[in-house]
């Protein structure tokens, strides 16, 4: 599985690809308004169209995610475009993130602009990774369309079913790959019983139809539900930097470590 980090922030960035087992960067406004608030609160005046080149730089030769801000197909195409002219030509690494459904609320009547919005870019030669996905159809449409990446938020769907049961819980909660069980009832939403369970239909549908398109497991929490995403075959994960250094973490590696520093033979280290 291909691992990208769920960042905008430049010093976690520079810093897991000083680790080499970045492939790629995801941004979301919430994750840029992020960065740029910890900056600013440090007095620091971030020009966003320098720290976004600087992002760029940092990854270049893998992909980096910038999303539209916009919510009808027309708009949309347009910031995506003006995005991808402004920022591609600085390291040739700039994916578009673009809403499998951008309308705010079910009354609209914009749910197929994302769709349009994919097919067009993509036409025009614009790689799309498509967010916000939370059913295995709303993954197929948009790998229809031509999306490059197809973004199905593993947290929040976990998040939500645990919600609608009233069960209380911390964002970086596991929440089991089989689902959850209450009082004899599997917990789910419209057939998805975990945010693993969603990659995992995504991942069949499109190698069951071998579309191009590749799962992008987002919204990731914990090491462990990386680790799930990973055996259902997703082709990429992004993680926020505290998930990738919590990988690395287990008790019997800090013990074994203790017990073979206090065990080194003087000379051992001497050895030439
Ligand atoms: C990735 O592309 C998404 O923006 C991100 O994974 C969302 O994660 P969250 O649900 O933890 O905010």
């Amino acid at each position: 599985m291909k691992i990208f980090i769920d960042s905008a922030d430049l010093d976690e960035i520079q810093q897991g690809y000083a680790w080499d087992v970045l492939d790629g960067v995801t941004t979301n406004p919430s994750l840029l308004k992020q960065a740029v608030e910890k900056r600013a609160k440090k007095g620091e005046k971030v020009q966003l169209k320098d720290y976004i080149s600087r992002i760029l730089k940092v990854a270049k030769g893998t992909p980096v995610s910038l999303e539209v801000t916009e919510v009808t197909a027309d708009r949309m195409i347009a910031e995506a475009k003006r995005l991808y002219q402004l920022f591609n030509p600085i390291a040739g690494n700039v994916y578009i993130k673009i809403p499998v459904n951008p309308a705010l609320d079910p009354q609209e009547s914009t749910h197929f602009d994302g769709i349009r919005a994919i097919r067009e870019l993509t036409s025009a030669g614009i790689p799309v990774n498509t967010t916000l996905i939370f059913t295995p159809e709303q993954a197929l449409l948009a790998a229809k369309a031509g999306a490059k990446f197809l973004s199905p938020f593993a947290g929040r769907i976990d998040d939500d079913i645990r919600k609608k049961a009233n069960i209380a819980f911390g964002k970086l909660d596991y929440f089991p790959a089989g689902g959850m069980e209450v009082e004899g009832t599997l917990l789910e939403d419209n057939g998805i019983f975990s945010g693993v369970d969603l990659v995992e239909k995504c991942v069949q549908i499109v190698e069951q139809y071998g579309f191009k398109a590749e799962v992008l497991a987002a919204s990731l929490r914990n090491p462990r539900q990386v680790r799930e995403a990973a055996l259902v075959g997703a082709h990429i994960g992004t993680l926020p930097f505290t998930v990738l250094q919590n990988m690395l973490k287990h008790h019997k590696t800090y013990e074994g470590m203790a017990l073979f520093t206090a065990d080194v033979v003087p000379e051992y280290a001497q050895l030439r």
